[in-house]
């Protein structure tokens, strides 16, 4: 028996269906193979020799099945990232959308972004650099930029702030030489850059955004090439946790056509030349 023959075809669906549950990751068809010898990664582990034995572990309510996912969701997730990802999107950002924030928001000096699905930090540091540039004096502000991810390596990535040249290869030379410190073919990012982002481990799916704080009115959620992993019915409920915790007319900006079929309803949608975003209607 191969490694991808072990698990049964009804035992292969509990599996997928337990994972979109618990992550809202869809196990596509194509990739069922590499799947399989995911599963048989984690019971060589973890000495497990039957894959119904694994399956337990994660349906349970328990410590060692909270670790477990956490293990898992390592192999699982595609931390793909860049600085200035979409450079359009970043146009449109720096360009239009955060300095129309930047005035609305002048009489409190409050903002705050949430950058869902951040993997190593690429993208909500993008940002960070953007209102840098962007607020003149930025000390008077109230800013929070929240990146959150279910990834617990790329989310201790995101905490050191060094980066390898791949991660930089969308950024304008002129940012690159201003914000990162060059030494040992790494970039150490700018503390000041650094320090204006949390991060913070949450699964969009399960994870009740109540429980945290900050996670509320915010101006604008960025959430991009997360969509694109989950199941149709898993974005919905996403959606619908991004609408709420979403000011009155705050932005929502997912990765191009990821919320293709999606119920919009309580969102206006806005046509930019560089991309669509969505605004929540104002009751
Ligand atoms: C391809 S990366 C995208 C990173 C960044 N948004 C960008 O566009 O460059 C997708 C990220 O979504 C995260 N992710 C997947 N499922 C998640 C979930 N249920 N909750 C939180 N993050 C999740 C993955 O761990 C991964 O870091």
């Amino acid at each position: 028996m191969s490694k991808a023959e072990f698990l049964s075809v009804a035992l292969t669906k509990a599996f997928i269906k337990l994972i979109a549950q618990q992550t809202g990751l869809e196990i596509r068809e194509r990739d069922q193979t590499d799947f399989s010898e995911k599963i048989f990664f984690r019971m060589k582990a973890l000495n497990i020799l039957f894959p119904e034995y694994y399956y337990q572990l994660l349906e349970a309510t328990t410590i060692q099945s909270y670790q477990e996912w956490q293990k898992l969701v390592l192999l699982l997730t595609n931390v793909e990232s860049y600085f200035f990802r979409d450079k359009e999107q970043f146009k449109l950002l720096g360009d239009r959308i955060l300095p129309e924030l930047i005035q609305s928001k002048e009489h409190n000096k409050t903002l705050r972004i949430f950058s869902a699905g951040c993997s190593s930090g690429e993208e909500p540091l993008s940002i960070a650099i953007l209102l840098q540039e962007l607020i003149p004096y930025r000390e008077q502000w109230n800013l929070m930029i929240l990146g959150v991810d279910i990834n617990q390596e790329a989310l201790k990535k995101a905490k050191q702030g060094i980066y390898t040249p791949w991660s930089l290869r969308s950024i304008d030379p002129e940012r690159m030489q201003r914000y990162f410190l060059h030494f040992d073919n790494q970039y150490h990012l700018d503390m000041q850059i650094q320090q204006m982002v949390k991060f913070k481990y949450i699964n969009l799916l399960k994870d009740s955004f109540n429980e945290h704080n900050e996670i509320k009115d915010i101006d604008l959620i960025i959430c991009r090439n997360v969509f694109i992993y989950f199941e149709t019915s898993a974005i919905a409920k996403v959606l619908d946790k991004f609408h709420h915790i979403l000011q009155p007319s705050g932005y929502l900006i997912p990765g191009h056509t990821e919320l293709f079929g999606q119920d919009l309803s309580h969102f206006e949608t806005k046509l930019f030349p560089e991309s669509l975003v969505y605004i929540k209607k104002s009751v």
